[in-house]
């Protein structure tokens, strides 16, 4: 059984990335399983935090990206050649079993898309609403490229962008489970409950094809914080507001080598295991098999 994650909250610069990248690479070297990235943010950093700014050039001039494929949903009437899987990349950071779905720098242009919707609603065989041609193709874009190599896969982690683009919701819909890093700020705890809100939305939207859940919160702490009076006061309001079910045990510290290990293309557990960092996500890595368990 494929499980499919994506990694979401609407701020950026709170982890996401870096989560996902880090998660990954423990399932595959401690846990020995069958894993892939996909990259849905235009920022790139998940497929950076893997390969090389050179190797990406090289598969973006041969169009070997996850746009390829986004674009093959969106214009469905040219003639392409490449499915999901001659886009993915195989056995990065030199580990057998760690395969990536590139991103890109321009994933999808939505002139095009609008465009292309708005025909397709006006086909005779469609004769329906905009917004329902518009659902339906978010609900199936994501599903649909993922859905030849699923089988592949015991994990499939998807690492989202900040906001709450079309991706993110189709990936949203893809997904069984997500993930939301988080500070532990109030500003923060906001975010967290507006981004559930919409998730429940989308939830009515498309039930009842939507078994989507929250597999947990995970905390990136900041050293300074801890022990402060002030953030144990917002420790205490999250223990309030939350179910214990929804939060990780597990919390990151913030830690240089982490931010570092972008410099060489690895994540952080392959570049410097022995840093407080790295085992905070090999331990997360335990607890979310787990909670799946
Ligand atoms: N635990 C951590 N310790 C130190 N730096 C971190 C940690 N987690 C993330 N960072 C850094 O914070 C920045 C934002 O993280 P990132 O994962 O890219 O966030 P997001 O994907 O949510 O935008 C990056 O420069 C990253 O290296
Ligand atoms: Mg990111």
């Amino acid at each position: 059984m494929t499980v499919v994650l994506s990694t979401i909250n609407m701020k950026g610069g709170v982890g996401k990335t870096t989560l996902t990248v880090n998660l990954a690479t423990c399932l595959v070297r401690d846990h020995k399983k069958r894993v892939l990235i996909i990259d849905l943010d235009s920022q790139i950093s998940a497929t950076l935090s893997v390969i090389s700014p050179q190797e990406f050039g090289r598969l973006r001039r041969g169009r070997r990206t996850i746009s390829y494929l986004i674009d093959k949903v969106v214009r469905p009437y040219i003639t392409r050649k490449f499915s999901t899987a001659d886009m993915i990349l195989s056995g990065v950071c030199a580990l057998p079993g760690f395969d990536l779905l590139p991103g890109d720098i321009e994933l999808y242009d939505e002139y095009t898309v609008t465009e292309a919707l708005y025909k397709k609603s006006l086909e005779p065989m469609e004769g329906q609403k905009f917004s329902a041609t518009w659902q339906g193709f978010e609900q199936d874009l994501i599903t649909s490229i993922i859905e030849p190599i699923r089988g592949k896969y015991d994990y499939i982690l998807m690492d989202c962008a900040p906001g709450y683009n079309l991706l993110t919701r189709s990936a949203i819909v893809a997904s069984d489970f997500y993930l939301l890093p988080a500070r532990p700020e109030p500003l923060s705890l906001v975010g967290i409950q507006l981004l559930e809100q919409r998730i429940d939305k989308l939830k009515t939207q498309y039930q009842p094809e939507l078994a989507l859940k929250l597999l947990g919160i995970v905390f990136i702490q900041s050293g300074s914080f801890l022990n402060n009076r002030y953030y144990n006061q917002v420790m205490q309001r999250i223990k309030q507001d939350f179910d214990p079910a929804q939060l990780f045990q597990t919390t990151i510290p913030l830690d240089v080598n982490v931010a570092r290990a972008v410099d060489s293309f690895t994540p952080a557990v392959l570049n410097s295991p022995n840093s407080a960092g790295s085992k905070a996500f090999c331990k997360l890595t335990g607890e979310l098999l787990e909670k799946l368990n």
